[in-house]
């Protein structure tokens, strides 16, 4: 059975293949490598001993999904493909809405016009208010008044995905809320390779402990938390990529649609990832404490108990693996795919 991952060769995607591939899948990706490299692909075959499909295009190509839907006995689709850089969204909304908008709604049409029933689609703890309280729960926290426009082309793709699956009985779509995914594969063959200076505290911290940055900022240390420094949910990306894994099967199961958080529920801090990054690279981060950033939210954690409850995911890594990992990948790899 062959599932189709677009934006397969990023960082989520990569994982998710090696974990579908050992799991028995066949897997065909679709990528425009707009923020990836194909040799993550060759990676995905080194660590598995098998072989995927490749097509590079973009998501947006309808006559290129109809080939890949016809080349391809396709029963499920997982939804990476999307521009997901909240600076760079509030300067280019145009450019985010289109791609982010426009890739869901041609995957959807194609996946009617070749009758693909499951999608497993990647959405964001970005899409809760920013007034709830912790730890947010799919059917009870409130969504929406996002403060940027990558937020909301999430939320307005789980309303359209929404309003679709209820219009047409067939359909089994499930939405996943992601909350901080870090870490890389155990390998050290793939991992986080961001264009530019990372925005997110873990590439920006291993590129520190590498030696690319000379030391991290912490955006405030005067938070209502135990340290004063903004709390996180950090979910190893590869625990990450096994609950796509669930994903798919509880899809391929069941009809209609439902959300899912996939975080930890464990709440960790600033100052605590710079000490458990320390001590994976065996060096100090050096860092020093900075105004808090625009728009961050002291606390932000999930409950993770539906995800448990019905897709049976639990997460099996901890801070320790995430900073292990990450670390193996960075040093490994100092310039990430294009060395
Ligand atoms: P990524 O940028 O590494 O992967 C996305 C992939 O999609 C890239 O390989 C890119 O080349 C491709 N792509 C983008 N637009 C495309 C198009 N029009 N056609 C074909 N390919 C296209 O990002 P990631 O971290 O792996 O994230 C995957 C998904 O998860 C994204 O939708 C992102 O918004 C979502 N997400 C990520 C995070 C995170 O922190 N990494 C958190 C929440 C949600
Ligand atoms: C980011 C995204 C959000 C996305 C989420 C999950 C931004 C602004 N938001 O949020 O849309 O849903 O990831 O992947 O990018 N920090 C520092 N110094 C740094 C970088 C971060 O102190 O150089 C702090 C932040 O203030 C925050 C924590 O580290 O308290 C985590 O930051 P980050 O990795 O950017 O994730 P989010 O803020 O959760």
């Amino acid at each position: 059975m062959s599932i189709l991952i677009t934006g397969g060769a990023g960082f989520i995607g990569s994982h998710t293949c090696v974990e579908l591939l050992q799991a028995g899948y066949e897997v065909v990706v679709i990528d425009n490598l707009s923020n990836s490299h194909e040799a993550s692909l060759d990676r995905v075959r080194q660590i598995t001993g098998r072989d995927l499909r490749f097509y590079k295009a973009d998501v947006r190509d309808e006559a290129m999904l109809g080939r890949i839907f016809t080349e391809n006995h396709i029963e499920c689709v997982i939804h990476f493909a999307g521009l997901k850089a909240v600076g760079e969204s509030v300067r280019m909304p145009l450019e985010y809405y289109e791609n982010n908008l426009n890739t869901t709604l041609t995957l959807v049409r194609a996946m009617r016009a070749f009758s693909v029933k499951a999608l497993v689609f990647s959405s964001s703890a970005t899409v809760y208010s920013s007034t709830n309280a912790m730890p947010l729960t799919e059917d009870v926290s409130r969504t929406g008044d996002c403060s940027n426009p990558y937020g909301w082309t999430k939320y307005m793709q789980e309303v359209m995905l929404q309003d679709i699956a209820r219009a047409d009985e067939s359909l089994s779509f499930v939405l996943l809320r992601y909350f901080n995914p870090v870490g890389a594969h155990q390998s050290g063959l793939i991992g986080e390779d961001p264009q530019g200076i990372p925005n997110n505290l873990m590439p920006y911290i291993s590129q520190v402990a590498v030696g690319r940055l000379e030391r991290l900022s912490v955006f405030g240390d005067d938070y209502p938390t135990p340290d004063g420094t903004g709390v996180r949910d950090y979910i190893h990306v590869v625990d990450l990529a096994r609950g796509h894994l669930k994903a798919v099967e509880y899809a391929l199961g069941h009809r209609g649609c439902e959300v899912f958080n996939l975080g930890t529920g464990r709440p960790c801090s600033v100052l605590e990832m710079v000490r458990a990054f320390s001590e994976a690279c065996g060096k100090q981060i050096p860092y020093v404490i900075a105004p808090r950033r625009p728009g961050d939210l002291p606390v932000v954690y999930s409950n993770p108990d539906k995800a448990r409850r019905m897709l049976g995911f639990e997460t099996q890594k901890d801070l320790k693996d995430m900073c292990a990992d990450c670390w193996r990948w960075q040093s490994l790899n100092p310039r990430g795919f294009s060395e």
